[in-house]
């Protein structure tokens, strides 16, 4: 401070007024008051002799102090006796004997009790007499949940859902708006399609409210808005809303009310910077230059604010605002939900720096690949540190997302910070966000913050926690009644609530062992973990093969799986006190049963490796099918990729080629030890089918390759070089299905031309399968009859497998009749486009999956894997498929659909003594507490280990 005083403070502070002039002081007061008053009744202030005060100047003086509220609920809100979201006339509910996980205690505390749910929200848990609930009389509806798991319903904080519809259809994808990569002023709400197939599904999934986000494709993308999945009687879009901000249809209930939150999508890195040609630099640039705007606005309107509010109105004129400027004004203010799609640390620390030059907090950033390598950098940004949200496994298909690890969630959680599982509907189907959740706890999320990632966490991150999220009494009646326990795989819905509504109408169960109802006893995966870090997402993944003279002795197993005349059949090795012992030599085994006489055997050798399987098994590899796993290694960079074929029915095919008859081998594209069929090697998925990458009908050769080789000339990296000839039928905007059916009727029917014929003429006589992509069940039926033409113009049995197919469960009885072959891809059905529309959703939509409806007509099935990433996460879909089934698919069965099966229908030599063999530790393959420990490879005459890597 500077010594010297300035004659203001001389005078008022540190000189004492004289008496003479208190004197005049409280005179002049005196009379400025009676002047005051005789002026009230003309409703003209002192001042206002000079400055009119304006008309308006009330809602403007309460339009500034709205702007000093921050965003929230109203007070008293919990006091609440019905929700906004209440349907008159449904019925009150009351839950019986469940299990409820409230979300309460950071997600730890679980109750046992009665829920009573009525006029939309939870309004009382614990258990009730008969007398507390006599004024309901038969008015209330009783459900006893027999003990099973309540929580609260799933809440999605990244959807597209009604914006980007299913089927898709081109005229209505209002994800992204491509008329600037700055548009803070579009709102997904205007977009939203009530008749989207996917909100039953969802809802089926445990669903019950989800963040609609605008798309990634600009820096600013819009306003975001929290909905409901259930159908209103209103039918609206509007009536879906939950909490939207007053502003939306010009409502204030009431001026002092906290506004309520809003939300805003915002993206950087790769998606920006594709579609405007920009670079990182230039989408920084213009979020810096959007948020300069938005700044100077809010400055306008806190000057003028300032001025409103001490009634200082000379020559104030209009309040300063912009339309297409006030959400990011809001931003600024603290009042709006940001939720930032963003993935690598470069793009990560770009954010954190603008929130932090214009003071403005980040809700969540999401994909977020990198954020567990950089949590300090997190902890920087303006106010909180963000949430991050995840997918659990569904990496690696861009540069920006290569270093994702499964261990994202786990790592960020012990820095402290806020992880959410999210679907990015329908990157993933949002009816199995609960699924990301469990893989995240299955890799070591710790299970009470799994559950919350998607239901209290995802809620408090939207704003919404004060009444969605947690199972508490004055929360929306939005609950799950659910078939097992929460983080079980398979977990499905027996019943889902939202606002107190009964969502599905008569659901089917399935019956489940007891110990579903537990939570899984997951693996320990510490050391992947710690290494994932330390490799900055990249730690080595190809497997240390061991020589082939050394002896491997696993003990403690429980059983051996085995193909056996093509069939898969189980060897149950003794009880639970008293388990088996297997001895494997050169990647063979060459001893099972009981310890004593299969050790006996082991110690002949010199060095003996002994692993305990702590109760685990040894079963066949799985094989993985349906993606361009072993042709690409990053999906959308073509530069990692073999490419594509060219497809004779529209384009030429050069004379070097052999013309339109080309047939094209995938063999000669393998690319081997992507990341991805490293990680399915690592997860018990050893041998990879692919087929050349096409975009239209014609495909050609398939191979048949090991996950676990390096390159091709390995010992046994290539399983089969030629193993069927693919092509697909789909509606393609060009040519037509009928078209492409012509194409494949000449060349099973038509004279035997070039190297197309040459292989065809393999098909007709049924030496090779044909295998053809194809979805409706429109274009399957015309296959059938194709089939049965080739047939009785050959007489000779054609093998015949379909894959994708959605809709094949409407043709299952004709599929058995005819031998044909389907390949589900997904294995859990999705009506993407117009041709999937008609899926069999399985439990609780309907009591059948498609696999148990082709099963059960005789139909051969395997599942596909989607996409390259999701190879490594086949036993699970296998162990899913068996779960939903009942006991309607046997173990052996399940396993089959994941290898035998799938050799079978696509031309791979099933040689029993050469198939790899997965030993896993903790339970079986299809168990969801077990983990790989090793493969055993006849075929390259190898044994990898996966644990004890340094
Ligand atoms: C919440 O649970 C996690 C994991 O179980 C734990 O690490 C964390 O310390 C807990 N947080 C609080 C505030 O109890
Ligand atoms: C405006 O939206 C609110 C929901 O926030 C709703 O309750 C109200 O009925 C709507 N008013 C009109 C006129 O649509
Ligand atoms: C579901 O299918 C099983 C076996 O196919 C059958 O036993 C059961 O009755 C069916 N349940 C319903 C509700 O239709």
């Amino acid at each position: 401070m500077d010594s010297k005083k300035s004659p203001l403070a001389e005078n008022w502070l540190f000189s004492r007024p004289k008496l003479s002039h208190l004197r005049f002081v409280l005179g002049f007061s005196l009379l400025l008051l009676v002047f005051f008053i005789c002026n009230l009744s003309t409703s003209t202030t002192f001042l206002s002799r000079r400055i009119k005060r304006p008309e308006d100047a009330s809602s403007v003086i309460s339009k500034c102090r709205q702007l000093k509220l921050h965003a929230g609920p109203p007070p008293h809100f919990h006091h609440r006796q019905q929700s906004d979201r209440f349907e008159e006339g449904s019925r009150p509910v009351l839950i019986r004997n469940a299990k409820i996980w409230t979300g309460r205690k950071n997600g730890t505390y679980v109750l046992n009790g009665d829920i009573l749910l009525d006029k939309g929200i939870i309004k009382r848990i614990g258990h009730f007499h008969s007398a507390t609930l006599q004024s309901y009389g038969s008015h209330l509806m009783v459900m006893d949940a027999k003990g099973s798991w309540v929580t609260p319903g799933i809440v999605d904080i990244h959807s597209h859902l009604g914006d980007g519809s299913a089927p898709e259809l081109t005229g209505a994808d209002d994800t992204n708006s491509f008329k600037g990569t700055i548009q803070p002023w579009l709102r997904s709400l205007d977009g939203l399609n009530t008749h989207d197939y996917s909100y039953p599904l969802s809802v089926a999934g445990g669903v019950t409210t989800a963040l609609i986000l605008p798309g990634s494709a600009n820096a600013i993308g819009g306003q975001a808005f929290v909905i409901k999945l259930r159908e209103t009687k209103e039918k609206s879009p509007s009536s879906m809303l939950l909490e939207p901000p007053y502003h939306i249809n010009n409502s204030f209930p009431n001026p002092n009310l906290p506004p309520r939150w809003r939300h805003m999508k915002h993206a950087c890195g790769e998606n920006p910077s594709d579609v405007y040609k920009d670079t990182r630099m230039d989408t920084i640039w213009e979020f810096r230059k959007a948020y300069n705007t938005a700044k100077q606005i809010k400055d306008k309107q806190d000057e003028y604010c300032a001025r409103a509010l001490s009634n200082d109105w000379k020559d104030l004129g209009e309040f300063p605002n912009a339309l297409q400027w006030e959400a990011l004004v809001d931003v600024l203010r603290g009042r709006v939900k940001v939720n930032v799609h963003c993935y690598e640390a470069v793009d990560l620390d770009g954010l954190v720096r603008l929130s932090n030059e214009f003071s403005f907090p980040i809700a969540a950033f999401h994909h977020a690949s990198e954020a567990y390598l950089v949590p300090d950098l997190l902890k920087k940004a303006y106010g909180k540190p963000p949430a991050i949200a995840l997918f659990a496994t569904n990496a690696r298909y861009k540069r920006e997302a290569y270093r994702a690890s499964e261990f994202a969630p786990r790592i960020l959680a012990q820095q402290g910070l806020t992880v959410l599982m999210k679907s990015d509907h329908s990157v993933l189907n949002s009816r199995y966000l609960l699924y990301e959740a469990q893989q995240a706890h299955f890799y070591g999320f710790p299970e009470n913050l799994a559950i919350a990632s998607v239901t209290s966490n995802s809620a408090d991150v939207m704003g919404m926690g004060h009444r969605i999220g947690y199972v508490k009494e004055g929360y929306d009646a939005d609950l799950v009644i659910w078939d097992s326990h929460p983080m079980a795989l398979g977990a499905t819905p027996v019943q889902v609530f939202i606002d107190g509504i009964a969502q599905l109408e008569s659901p089917f169960t399935v019956s489940k062992p007891d110990t579903f109802q537990r939570s899984p006893k997951v693996p320990n995966f510490d050391e992947e973990a710690r290494k994932a870090v330390t490799y900055e997402g990249l730690p080595p993944l190809l497997p240390q093969k061991r020589p082939l003279d050394s002896t491997i002795v696993f003990r403690n197993v429980k059983s051996v799986y085995k193909v056996e005349e093509g069939l898969m059949r189980q060897t149950q090795l003794g009880q639970a006190n008293a388990l088996g012992t297997v001895v494997a030599r050169n990647g063979r085994i060459v001893c099972y049963g009981e310890a004593e006489s299969c050790l006996v055997s082991a110690t002949k050798d010199g060095s003996v490796f002994v692993i305990d399987l702590d109760g685990g098994s040894i079963s066949p590899g799985l094989v993985s099918f349906g993606s361009p796993l072993g042709l690409e290694h990053i999906n959308q960079e073509p530069s990692t990729n073999d490419g594509n074929v060219i497809d004779p029915l529209r384009h030429t095919v050069p004379d070097v080629l052999g013309g339109g008859s080309a047939m094209i081998r995938a063999v000669d594209g393998l690319q081997y030890a992507s990341r991805d069929a490293l990680l399915a090697y690592r997860a018990g998925v050893t041998v990879g089918v692919t087929a050349p990458a096409r975009k239209g009908f014609y495909g050609g050769l398939g191979t048949s390759f090991s996950f676990s080789a390096e390159h091709k000339l390995e010992q046994g990296a290539i399983v089969q070089e030629i193993t069927a000839v693919h092509v697909s039928v789909r509606h393609f905007s060009n040519p037509s299905v009928s078209t492409q059916i012509a194409a494949l009727r000449r060349l099973l029917l038509g004279p035997s031309e070039g190297e197309a014929g040459v292989w065809f003429d393999k098909i007709k006589t049924g030496q090779m399968p044909l295998v053809v992509e194809a979805h409706s069940a429109d274009i399957i039926a015309t296959l059938i009859i194709l089939k049965q033409q080739v047939e009785a113009e050959t007489r000779q049995k054609l093998r015949f497998t379909i894959t994708g197919a959605s809709e094949a469960h409407l043709l299952a009885k004709e599929l058995g009749e005819n031998d044909i072959g389907i390949i589900l891809n997904p294995p859990r059905p999705f009506p993407y486009v117009w041709e999937d529309r008609r899926i069999l959703p399985g439990p609780p939509l309907s009591n059948n999956s498609a696999i148990i409806e082709l099963v059960h007509n005789n139909v051969v099935v395997g599942i596909g894997c989607e996409e390259i990433w999701s190879a490594r996460n086949l036993p699970f879909d296998v162990a899913w498929a068996a779960i939903e089934s009942g006991a309607r698919l046997s173990r052996e069965q399940a396993l089959a659909i994941g290898s035998v099966n799938l050799q079978k229908l696509l031309g791979v030599d099933i040689d029993e003594t050469r198939m790899d063999l997965v030993a896993t530790r903790g339970g079986d393959l299809l168990s969801f507490e077990s983990r790989v420990v090793a493969v055993l490879s006849p075929r390259q005459q190898v044994v990898d280990l996966f644990e004890g890597e340094h």
